[in-house]
């Protein structure tokens, strides 16, 4: 899996943002934050060869849904098949910024969770001002934004969207990752 990552990571290191996927440690340090008690509606971008998918898909309660979307096809068409058994996964080969247009199709106005491994440093601004300003918007009340990155850098520009910004850390992982975990609640 990390061989076929780092191919791809390597084709396109802008959209990809990393060399390797996620470790176990990191996608248990973004999924702690998660309280998985009751029916959630989690929206995650940049599932890349599953990393958090799995273990996501492996806590989730029969009765929530996982959107996941994937701009690279080669990750997607692999997740496709790797987790084709599984109902409550929703994969969409689509960019991150048309999410809103996928849950409204399905009347969905409100996410418990987004799940974002997105390289958000690299984004370009006027994008990533949309994305994380629709992201505020569909957050639900209780609900948080969790989203990993390598360096402290975008503290100030989340911290700009969302009322509360926690940061946590995790050095094992390949480079060592901060987990920003957002909320609208003060
Ligand atoms: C750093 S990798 C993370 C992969 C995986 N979640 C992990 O933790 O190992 C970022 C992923 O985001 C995807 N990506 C980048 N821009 C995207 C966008 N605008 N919409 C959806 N996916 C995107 C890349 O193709 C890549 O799979």
């Amino acid at each position: 899996m990390a061989n076929k990552f780092t191919k791809e990571a390597l084709q396109s290191l802008k959209s990809v943002g990393s060399v390797a996927p996620s470790s176990k440690f990191l996608a248990k340090t973004m999924l702690k934050h998660i309280d998985f008690s009751s029916p959630l509606v989690i929206v995650e971008f940049g599932p890349g060869t599953g990393a958090l998918t799995k273990p996501l898909l492996s806590e989730l309660s029969e009765s929530s849904l996982l959107y996941s979307f994937e701009l690279n096809e080669t990750f997607a068409n692999q997740l496709d098949q790797q987790f084709a058994d599984e109902s409550q996964l929703k994969l969409i080969i689509d960019s991150a910024l048309q999410f809103d247009e996928y849950l409204l199709a399905d009347g969905i106005d409100k996410v418990d969770y987004f799940v974002s491994s997105l390289p958000l440093t690299l984004m370009n601004t006027q994008s990533r001002n949309i994305l994380l300003d629709k992201c505020s918007d569909y957050l639900a009340d209780d609900g948080y934004f969790l989203q990993y990155q390598y360096s402290l850098n975008s503290y100030k520009r989340l911290k700009e969207k969302f009322a509360t910004v926690n940061v946590d850390f995790t050095l094992i992982n390949l480079p060592p990752a901060f987990v920003y975990v957002c909320s609208n609640l003060l």
